[in-house]
């Protein structure tokens, strides 16, 4: 029998998603032929915005790291809202640009670059993190020949080690990102190119993601600090005068409300390394963040109906439409992915009663597709919804077609006091859209 977790009692559901919920039905986006959805908090994109401004002194540059969720609306709704955009791909490059974002507005920290892509961001202008020595030798030649108004640094790995998620975590002694700061003559190297190469002046770290606490980032960006101060110190001048920060503040997913606020790393920030923010220090630095799943994780919900329902071997079990193509990590590494599930009657009413433990199944054709496992919630029929919270982060971008199943349609909406109003964000995958992608 394996363990039964209760995040299925989620009753004291924030008004907002009932409201939200309920009138998607009322207004027909959810009904036979359309049984899920994703609906985005776009208000509450706004005010999350407006929590980190306020986190962080006045001059910071906060990048949206885009691919958290990459659809050219909610871009659209982050420049608005005052953000810049961070991109780890060519096509990423492409949506920020389409989303309206200038290039001084994009931080480009792509893990493998080819040299048109360099070319292209460095003829534009964009900042340009540089992942490893290779690829230095790539961005000097066309430096050489060119000029660009990039800012351009390094991406080091503090290798300071792993969160509670190993796949997310970046600064292992053996991670894929960056340069590896204690190994071998690595950070001599780094000072050398700065010293040859004038033009770079930033120095870029990014932790890990998800579950990397607190003090693991700032003990990170620490190493960061401490390498540009040594390299202005021995190059007598403010070469380094950009500290890119990353991203990476954990998501609280058992519970409505930010914890750890960005407030919250600010003060850890703030008490670790006291120079950073200081503006009377012998060096000062821009900094840039990078958060992508802290700004949007909390301001979507994935809504999906019951289709049948069933026991096996004791075990009561929901056969729904969310599964494995959006819920992909969760189905994956449940341990670590688990996510909060409501459950509604076919009329839109929160259910409270009739507790059982249960599996919910998606519709993808292999066993393990279960995004709650012996679940206790209220027991599920047929025709019910399920509202699955927190998954404007890394849900879109990591969209899994097995059995061909589409994307799903995005809706953002607003509340006032006229009701629930809806905008397409996405519509989703039609059947011809993945023939398309098929043929
Ligand atoms: C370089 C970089 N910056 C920012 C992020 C965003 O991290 P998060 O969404 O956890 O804030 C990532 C995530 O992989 C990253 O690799």
């Amino acid at each position: 029998m394996c363990y039964k977790d209760n995040m299925g009692k989620t009753f004291n559901i924030a008004k907002y998603k009932r409201q939200a919920l309920q009138a998607a039905l009322q207004q027909g986006l959810l009904q036979e032929n359309s049984p899920l959805l994703v609906l985005v908090n776009q208000q509450g994109i706004v005010d999350t915005a407006n929590s980190l401004q306020q986190a962080f002194p006045d001059g910071t540059r906060h990048c949206f790291a885009v691919k958290a969720n990459p659809y050219l609306e909610i871009l659209k709704l982050m420049r608005n809202a005052g953000l810049g955009a961070e991109v780890a791909s060519a096509p990423e490059l492409e949506l920020a640009l389409q989303a309206g974002f200038s290039p001084k507005q994009i931080v480009f920290d792509a893990p493998v670059k080819t040299q048109a892509e360099i070319e292209r961001a460095l003829r534009l202008g964009i900042a340009f993190n540089i992942d490893n020595f290779q690829e230095l030798v790539r961005v000097a030649q066309f430096m050489s020949q060119y000029s660009s108004t990039s800012s351009i640094g390094f991406r080091i790995n503090p290798q300071i080690g792993a969160g509670a998620v190993a796949s997310t975590s970046t600064a292992t002694l053996t991670s894929k990102f960056g340069i590896g700061l204690n190994d071998e003559d690595n950070r001599q190297k780094i000072i050398n190119a700065c010293k040859q190469y004038p033009w770079i002046n930033t120095i870029h770290v990014h932790v890990g993601s998800v579950a990397c606490p607190v003090s693991l980032m700032t003990q990170g960006i620490r190493a960061a600090f401490d390498l540009a101060e040594e390299i202005n110190q021995t190059l007598d001048h403010p070469q380094i005068k950009h500290l890119d920060i990353g991203g990476g503040l954990p998501v609280d997913f058992e519970q409505d409300g930010d914890n750890p606020s960005f407030k919250d790393y600010v003060n850890a920030l703030k008490q670790q390394i006291p120079a950073l923010f200081d503006a009377s220090h012998t060096f000062t630095y821009q900094i840039t963040t990078e958060f992508g799943r802290a700004i949007i994780a909390k301001n979507a919900m994935t809504i999906g109906r019951i289709e049948y329902t069933k026991q096996m071997g004791g075990r009561q079990i929901a056969l729904s439409h969310i599964g494995v193509q959006t819920l992909t990590r969760t189905v994956i590494e449940p341990e670590y992915w688990k996510r909060r599930i409501s459950a509604f009657t076919s009329q839109g009413q929160l259910k409270t009663e009739h507790i059982v433990a249960q599996d919910i199944a998606g519709p993808a054709c292999f066993a393990g597709d279960l995004i709650a496992r012996n679940r206790e919630m209220p027991r599920l029929e047929a025709g019910d919804y399920i509202l699955v919270h927190d998954t404007g982060s890394y849900h879109f971008s990591n969209h899994y077609q097995y059995n061909a199943l589409p994307h799903l349609p995005v809706y953002g909406f607003t509340i006032s006091k006229n009701g629930v109003t809806f905008k397409r964000i996405s519509k989703g995958q039609s059947l011809d859209d993945v023939i398309s992608d098929y043929s």
